[in-house]
């Protein structure tokens, strides 16, 4: 439960929020986010203050059978303190889904267990995952109460508001599900504001999160678009949603966190310097490599241009990170443009 009663607008004491037995020290958590929150990016978003971290979303068949990069996926690194860790399934099957919620939470893979009924990709949805579980409300609920009996840790729920934006005068699937969802046994809910046929575009119906967030008798966590620090707060604070997830914008910012906090209580905004941005960047690029060996090449030509891109000159050293041949030199370039050691 969030610190403020149901009902009410506004949560006073941001460092509350609770999800079953989990306490969050600060309302500003990481998304899960496919091909990216692998084991260093939630690193260093733990490190810059993320209260909560997901996975990337894994799949119920996968775990159930035991795949070997599918567990990889829920990889994570001891943290001292130990921060939450949300490991994100999907799946169909409520059988399939409780079996790989039980080996999560007995086996101590994580602590917390997301389950996805937001992923809009057509090949996810195509077979009746992801967002596609909006389609069949009572299958949704059904898997949301078989997961929660059989994971001894808290199960949320991230979705969209329904597959389509409402006709007139209707609301959308969110309003309904949601609080059914809560009695299966979520412990919060999580609403990207975006419905499943928009994909990205548009913008997320912030609205929603605060109608949830009046509405629900457990916390709601809000997601999309935020991408300043300034946002973060207007979002949280506007909306009375008990926390923030914060995505694309902590691509090769994950100090992000530790500036929304600062704000927040009022302190003037941690600034990070060339040399730290270096500093995190090779870390990045270090811990990427140990974890997939040579191949990391190929993802930290995308990583590293994340942490250059608002430079003079950003668009030259893109174009020789992207054609950089090997580790040295891709260090090399990053070093010229961020003055390293
Ligand atoms: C590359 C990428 C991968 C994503 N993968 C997932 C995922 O695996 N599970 C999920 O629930 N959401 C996923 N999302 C959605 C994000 O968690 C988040 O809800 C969305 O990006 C909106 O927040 P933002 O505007 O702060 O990025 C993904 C988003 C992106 C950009």
């Amino acid at each position: 439960m969030i610190s403020s009663a149901p009902g009410s607008k506004a949560p006073t004491n941001y460092r509350s929020v609770q999800i079953g037995d989990i306490s969050l020290k600060s309302p500003f958590v990481l998304a899960p986010m496919a091909g990216l929150t692998n084991w260093p990016y939630r690193y260093l978003a733990q490190k810059f203050g993320a209260s909560l971290t997901f996975s990337e979303m894994a799949s119920a068949i996968a775990l159930a059978h035991r795949g070997k990069n599918t567990l990889r996926l829920l990889r994570n690194i001891p943290q001292s303190p130990p921060i939450p860790f949300g490991a994100q399934l999907f799946g169909k099957d409520p059988k399939t889904m409780g079996e790989a919620a039980r080996i999560i939470s007995y086996e101590g893979l994580s602590d917390l267990i997301d389950i996805n009924f937001a992923c809009p990709a057509k090949k996810v949805m195509k077979s009746g995952h992801g967002a596609a579980l909006l389609r069949d409300p009572n299958l949704a609920i059904k898997i949301v109460e078989t997961v929660c009996k059989c994971s001894k840790v808290p199960v949320t729920v991230k979705l969209r508001p329904g597959l389509y934006p409402p006709h007139p005068g209707t609301n959308p699937i969110i309003l309904t599900l949601a609080p059914s969802l809560a009695d299966a046994g979520a412990k919060a809910i999580i609403l990207h504001g975006r419905y499943a046929s928009q994909g990205f575009c548009g913008e997320a119906d912030w609205h929603l999160v605060a109608e949830l967030s009046s509405k629900l008798p457990i916390p709601v966590i809000g997601s999309g678009d935020i991408v300043t620090k300034e946002g973060a707060i207007y979002r949280l604070k506007s909306s009375g949603c008990a926390a923030v997830m914060l995505g694309r914008a902590t691509r090769g910012r994950p100090w992000l966190f530790t500036q929304a906090m600062d704000l927040l209580e009022g302190r003037d905004p941690f600034t990070p310097t060339k040399e730290l941005i270096f500093d995190i960047a090779s870390l990045h690029a270090r811990l990427l490599e140990e974890e997939i060996g040579p191949r990391a090449l190929f993802l930290l030509r995308q990583v590293l241009v994340w942490y250059i891109r608002d430079l003079p000159g950003a668009a030259d050293y893109r174009r020789r990170l992207t054609q950089a041949p090997d580790f040295t030199q891709q260090r090399a370039i990053l070093e010229e443009a961020l003055g390293g050691p």
